[in-house]
């Protein structure tokens, strides 16, 4: 490199505006150098001794003979474009004669119809198929199959309960079955969450009398009961189908589509009705049929081009609505606390940041409760009134008042199960103990009548299934819910529902990149929903948990799902099916993404080498899409694997596409951060602590104290078996794609390096990198307790550790790079996870990696045109060298995956990064940063 690199400096990417024009102000400064005032702020030196640097190239070296084979990966690349050549519609026109086809077959067709009317005479069946008829889908039986017979895509809108999961494809098959046909129905019915297809699939198999796996099945990933190829219903996640368009785009193997559940927008029904739209003319035989809720089904309705729509009239009982004001005005309950009013004298006393959030917020509420307690002074006692201007009033906060009203109920009203809908697991678990353990008498009464059922996403479903069965004579049911029993879990027996009003929503920011996952209220569609799930058997009762003030505030429906996400993971599926052109084809969707947020998703990608320049879909991107979890956990995973340290690498990557295993009891926060500590060794990464604890728990296992290990040590075991399933899976992944040899992620030859601490940093560097920090200072507060960082982001001025990072309360760090998983904004921006990571690990796995002079003539190498570092020339270009010797070898396995074997020639690139990374052992770059003093002056 000479000096005229410096021309080439460009300005940092996370500048905007004014500090653009800034950055390209100093740089011109250089012809007039001032010396106290340098543009590029140097971080520590990374120059590597000349007889290290001998040894690494010695390694290259070997390396680069093995390189000659470079004209097969030529070959390899050119077949792994053509591959991508062609675009979503050519590629399907290229599969229309396909091996799945469903071809008629007489003998099929006979035996499908004798059995079934074998079937009808089965007494047992007789009765369930009874019950089948009071559903009003079954009362539309002819209409139904008349429309799908007479159009290609037909829309089918009714409440939820109606029978439009369980029914609709079973009136299809029958309809099949009878006339003869049967060897050429298969019906897919996709539903958006994992609980729904499993329940589902088994309440039908249950209606037809039969075993799961006959005509009837279920697929999810990873897990499935297959039903017979034809003559048959298959209940299957959305990601599930998308995922199959990707060896069938023409659905050849399915006569009969249905999308369930469309009213949800999640990302992956909208993007299927986009494809089937492009599918639809090459298939006239394939009928789709789209079900939703009646929520907005003029909307699907003219994005199918006014699609034949019929509307199944529910038959709902009555069901009564008591807001907040008539809860408390009925069961007297008043111990409410956050009156703004008092907050608002105790003002002045408190002037820190929180109490100034906390006041506008109370400012807020009384702007919106006020008027209303105006409106309603004359109805309501004056307790009540009181009581409303409480900002705990609404919503779940006041775990008393839920616990007071869930026991009213039992006490006051007929049997009948309650549905509790709360925001997400940590509301379900704290009631479920409040419950379990009752605070108020009116509770220990009835604390052994009750049975509680916790709902939620991430329990393992085997658990959920319970939910369904009725409960002893004399005991009640009350069901913890998120928002998965709204629409996709129909429980028969709920006549009370309990509606917190809040829910969890994830946002993105798209001009600060950020994903947010908040709690929110509903909209009013979702309260429609809720309310509804109390009629079903019976008049019911439904109790809002917030104001008829505050629902006025409420949007109408829910914003839909691809408008509040990150695209990473879309935009590679999509690629895997050929879209080319992701911005175009986004536009197709009911409700196309924001622009900028497509570029974001693609910058990533190209970034860490998902997509090309150009924005093909590279080899690795290939292999990140069918990994199932977001593309920089898969890269880290691929990276893991190649690098011979797998077991801790899934480990971390559980840990951050699952959650953390460690739970926090209330007033328990500094036990649980010592504990923290205490595992993480002082390693100084949140992601390490994760592999840590995973040892440990497994340690503990072998001698059965697993219980008391995690009971002593804040640790979920629920969840750490799922960690350790979900490492299963992954290593299985890896194995399946040839990444390693084993599906074992202990497998001795898959974890040579795992105990090299220093390289597993780096993989993980690898993996989360662009995802950087920076710590410029660091002190610690007076008490010695906590400490204060001064950490920034290329994209953010300042972030802070989140509290629950173990690197919150550390106050010294060998190095002041950091990579991270997790950015939120909520009070503040903060890094969720951290790693602390060395400088070499930067540079070698980082992108825009160039190097330059500073304007003091000091040679440097710098990361994304953010971090500079000082270095020796020998070292840059022996550095640069092995870089572009790693890319080889990355694409070449990602071509051909295979494991490195110890010892093989391309071994020596994975020592040579070894013997780099191990200077950071050796270093202390600690008194090369600036310290607090100095930096204070
Ligand atoms: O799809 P939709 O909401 O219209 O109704 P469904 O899910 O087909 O449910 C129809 C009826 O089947 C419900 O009212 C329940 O009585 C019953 N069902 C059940 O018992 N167990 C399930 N897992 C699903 C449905
Ligand atoms: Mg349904």
């Amino acid at each position: 490199m000479d000096r005229n690199d410096r021309e080439r400096i460009r300005h940092p990417p996370g500048l905007r505006g004014r500090d653009i024009g800034l950055f390209y102000r100093n740089l011109s400064k250089r012809k007039r150098p001032r010396p106290d005032e340098p543009t590029i702020r140097l971080g520590p030196c990374v120059s590597v001794p000349q007889a290290v640097l001998a040894r690494v190239e010695e390694k290259l070296y070997r390396f680069a003979q093995s390189c000659e084979d470079e004209k097969v990966l030529k070959d390899f690349e050119a077949q792994f474009r053509h591959l991508l050549f062609a675009d979503f519609e050519d590629f399907i026109v290229t599969s229309k004669s396909s091996s799945y086809e469903l071809l008629d077959n007489e003998f099929q067709n006979q035996r499908y119809k004798s059995d079934a009317l074998l079937k009808e005479r089965d007494p047992q069946f007789q009765r369930r198929y009874e019950q089948r008829m009071n559903l009003p889908a079954m009362k539309q039986h002819d209409r139904i199959l008349e429309a799908i017979k007479e159009n290609q895509v037909l829309l089918i809108v009714g409440s939820t309960g109606c029978g439009k999961t369980t029914q609709v494809p079973q009136l299809i098959l029958d309809d099949y079955i009878f006339n003869n046909r049967g060897s050429q129905c298969h019906v897919v019915c996709t539903q958006p969450r994992r609980i729904s297809a499993v329940t589902v699939a088994e309440r039908v198999a249950y209606e037809r009398c039969e075993h799961l796996g006959t005509s009837v099945g279920y697929q999810i990933r990873l897990e499935s009961e297959m039903p017979r190829d034809s003559g048959s219903i298959l209940y299957c996640t959305t990601g599930v189908l998308l995922q199959k368009l990707q060896s069938d785009p023409l659905m050849n193997a399915v006569s009969i589509v249905i999308i369930d559940e469309i009213h949800e927008r999640s990302v992956e029904t909208d993007l299927l009705m986009a494809l089937l739209k492009i599918i639809l003319p090459h298939r006239p035989n394939l009928k789709i049929i789209l079900m939703s809720a009646t929520v907005s089904e003029e909307e699907f309705s003219a994005y199918f081009n006014n699609c034949y729509t019929i509307n199944i009239e529910g038959t709902m009982f009555p069901v009564k609505v008591n807001y907040l004001e008539d809860i408390i005005q009925e069961t007297g309950f008043t111990r409410f606390h956050n009156n703004p009013h008092e907050c608002n004298k105790n003002k002045a006393r408190h002037r820190s940041k929180q109490s100034n959030r906390q006041s506008t917020n109370n400012l807020e509420y009384s702007a919106m409760i006020e008027p209303y307690l105006r409106q309603i002074k004359d109805k309501y006692d004056n307790q009540v009134l009181q009581s409303l201007r409480c900002t705990d009033s609404e919503g779940c906060e006041n775990l008393q008042f839920l616990e007071h009203l869930i026991f009213y109920i039992c006490d006051t009203k007929p049997p009948g199960a309650i549905l509790v809908f709360l925001p997400g697991y940590d509301n379900i678990s704290k009631l479920n103990s409040v419950l379990l353990n009752p605070t108020l008498p009116i509770g220990q009464r009835y604390a052994r009548k009750i049975q509680v059922y916790p709902l939620h996403s991430m329990m393992p479903t085997v658990f959920q299934k319970n939910v369904f069965q009725s409960p002893p004579p004399g005991i009640r049911k009350v069901i913890l819910s998120t928002t998965v029993a709204e629409t996709s879990v129909t429980i028969d027996d709920v006549v009370y529902v309990i509606n917190s009003g809040r829910m969890k929503t994830n946002n993105y920011n798209v001009e600060a990149n950020l994903q947010t996952l908040e709690e929110a209220w509903v909209t009013k569609a979702n309260t429609k929903q809720r309310k509804g799930r109390a009629g079903r058997v019976q008049p019911g009762i439904c109790y809002n948990l917030f104001s008829r003030a505050r629902e006025k505030t409420m949007l109408d429906q829910i914003v839909p799902e691809i408008l509040r996400s990150k695209l990473e993971s879309t935009i590679l599926n999509m690629k895997m099916l050929h879209v080319k052109d992701v911005g175009y084809f986004f536009n197709t969707l009911i409700s196309p993404p924001n622009q900028q947020a497509v570029t974001n998703g693609i910058n990533l990608l190209k970034r860490i080498n998902a997509l090309d320049v150009e924005g093909t879909l590279t080899p690795l991107g290939m292999h990140l899409a069918r990994l199932p979890v977001d593309p920089p956990i898969g890269k880290m995973l691929v990276m893991g694997a190649l690098f011979r340290c797998l077991d801790p690498i899934t480990s971390v990557a559980a840990g951050l596409s699952f959650k953390s295993p460690f739970f926090t009891p209330l007033g328990k926060e500094r036990e649980v951060d010592r504990v923290k500590r205490h595992l993480s060794a002082n390693q100084r990464s949140d992601h390490l602590l994760i592999d840590n604890v995973v040892l440990s728990y497994r340690e503990s296992r072998e001698d059965s104290s697993e219980r008391d290990f995690c009971y002593k040590n804040f640790l979920n075991i629920g969840i750490l078996q799922q960690l350790e399933d979900m490492k299963r899976q992954f290593a299985s992944l890896l194995r399946a794609s040839s990444f390693t040899d084993s599906s074992n992620c202990n497998a001795q030859s898959s974890n040579e390096n795992s105990k090299n601490i220093t390289l597993l940093r780096a993989i993980i560097a690898a993996g989360l990198y662009p995802n950087m920090a920076f710590l410029s200072k660091v002190r610690r507060t007076k008490n010695h307790v906590n400490a204060i960082h001064h950490l920034c982001t290329p994209e953010e001025r300042r972030v802070n550790f989140h509290p629950s990072s173990v690197n919150s309360h550390e106050a010294s760090f060998d190095s002041h790079y950091f990579v991270y998983f997790q950015k939120q904004k909520s009070s503040s921006v903060y890094i969720l996870d951290a790693t602390m990571v060395f400088p070499m690990a930067l540079i070698i796995f980082g992108d825009g990696v160039e190097t330059g002079y500073t304007e003091k003539n000091i040679f440097y190498i710098s990361v994304a045109r953010t971090y500079f570092f000082k270095c020796d020339p020998a070292t840059a270009k022996v550095v640069l060298e092995l870089r572009k010797r790693l890319e080889w070898l990355m694409q070449k396995r990602a071509l051909n995956p295979s494991p490195i074997l110890p010892n093989s020639s391309e071994d020596y690139i994975i020592k040579a990064i070894q013997i780099l990374l191990s200077l950071d052992d050796v270093y202390d770059y600690s008194d090369q940063y600036l310290s607090s003093d100095e930096e204070q002056q």
